[in-house]
């Protein structure tokens, strides 16, 4: 064979891998990573069974389904948010599941922003389980309203959740995970940890420095192997998260139920971050598009993506100052035509 045809051989086969990687990337719902790993990677139900797991918004949306989804694999669940028959009625619906028993779940009824209790707390469950394999820093609110008819009071109030509240709950329980040198802290982020959207500064700025604060614990604890520090960055998912959402004021939340047709499926969503638990991913993005394409532009296109975001965000806030959903009504056409 001569040189020149080889060469053509070698073009051809770059350009179809480049092809395949273009069509995977057009069905992908998360990153290339993530799914890789779900294609061939260790499955959660070999890795997590046996494991104590303890999830904060357990009460709620994806929380929810995780401790659903966890409960078939055989942990042990702590089930932490403020509304304790809420977390009573997720967990009898984890013991419907029949992998578990009464003693394998934990009911502990927690206010992420009451960082006084979160010692005692900890050490409730290292009395009831022994340990404590992964925590799942989930609980979380997010934000609907523009920075200048917003009180400062709604940016303390997400600072002190989202990212306080987390970062003191992981500070209880690092010791004892640097004590057995292994453990799982695991963060639901936000896409919008990395890239930015109207109506949500607070919430942005809140999921930006979570990323940033467990971006930099990861290399703290570069001596400890056995830690992993991993962020999960969801995309629009179904889930209560909108309602829940805090408008202008700090006492008035966004209050009414929204389309959630143009999100992720829960379901889904927790699939992935099973997986991503199981490979002990560093960080995954799990959304359908256009969204993940928007992330992929913020990180290695921000000039497009600043140019793209602000055409889409003008929208946004239009929509949002007619009361419409900010996002439902042109996402769900976008996604219309393209499932
Ligand atoms: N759904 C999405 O589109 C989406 C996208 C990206 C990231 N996320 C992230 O996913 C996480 C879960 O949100 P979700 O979508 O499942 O929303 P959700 O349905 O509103 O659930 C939020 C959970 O957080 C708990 N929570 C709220 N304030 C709390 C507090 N002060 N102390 C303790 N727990 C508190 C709630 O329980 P109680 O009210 O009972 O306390 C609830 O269980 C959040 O961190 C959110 O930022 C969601």
């Amino acid at each position: 064979m001569s040189w020149e045809l080889l060469l053509w051989l070698l073009a051809l086969c770059a350009l179809l891998a480049l092809v395949v990687q273009l069509l995977r990337f057009l069905r992908a719902d998360g990153d290339l990573t993530l799914l890789w790993a779900e294609w061939q990677g260790r499955r959660p139900e070999w890795e997590l069974t046996d494991m104590v797991v303890w999830v904060t918004g357990a009460s709620s949306g994806i929380g929810e389904e995780l401790v659903y989804q966890l409960s078939k694999l055989g942990v042990s669940l702590v089930l932490s948010a403020r509304r304790v028959q809420e977390l009573e009625r997720v967990k009898r619906r984890c013991l419907e599941n029949g992998n578990l028993k009464d003693k394998d779940i934990l009911v502990l009824p927690l206010d992420l922003t009451d960082r006084s209790s979160h010692e005692a707390a900890t050490k409730m469950v290292l009395q009831e389980f022994g340990k404590i394999d992964i925590l799942v820093n989930n609980a979380g609110r997010s934000q609907r309203s523009l920075f200048v008819e917003t009180s400062l009071d709604v940016y303390k109030e997400l600072i002190e959740l989202n990212y306080l509240g987390t970062l003191s709950l992981t500070m209880c329980v690092l010791p004892h995970m640097i004590e057995r040198k292994q453990g799982k802290i695991v963060t639901v982020n936000s896409l919008l940890g990395i890239i930015s959207a109207p109506l949500s500064s607070g919430y942005c700025a809140s999921k930006h420095a979570l990323r940033g604060f467990f971006n930099c614990l990861r290399t703290e604890l570069a001596t400890y192997p056995g830690i992993v520090v991993s962020n999960i960055c969801p995309g629009p998912v179904q889930s209560n998260i909108v309602k829940n959402a805090l408008s202008e004021e700090v006492t008035k939340s966004v209050g009414i139920d929204v389309a959630q047709s143009h999100k992720m499926v829960t379901s889904r969503c927790v699939r992935l971050m099973l997986i991503s638990m199981a490979n002990d991913l560093k960080e995954v993005w799990i959304a359908d598009h256009p969204f993940l394409l928007i992330a992929y532009l913020w990180q290695y296109m921000p000039t497009w993506a600043w140019w793209l975001t602000n055409i889409l965000g003008k929208k946004r806030i239009e929509n949002f100052k007619k009361g419409l959903d900010a996002d439902a009504s042109y996402f769900k056409t976008w996604k219309t035509k393209h499932d």
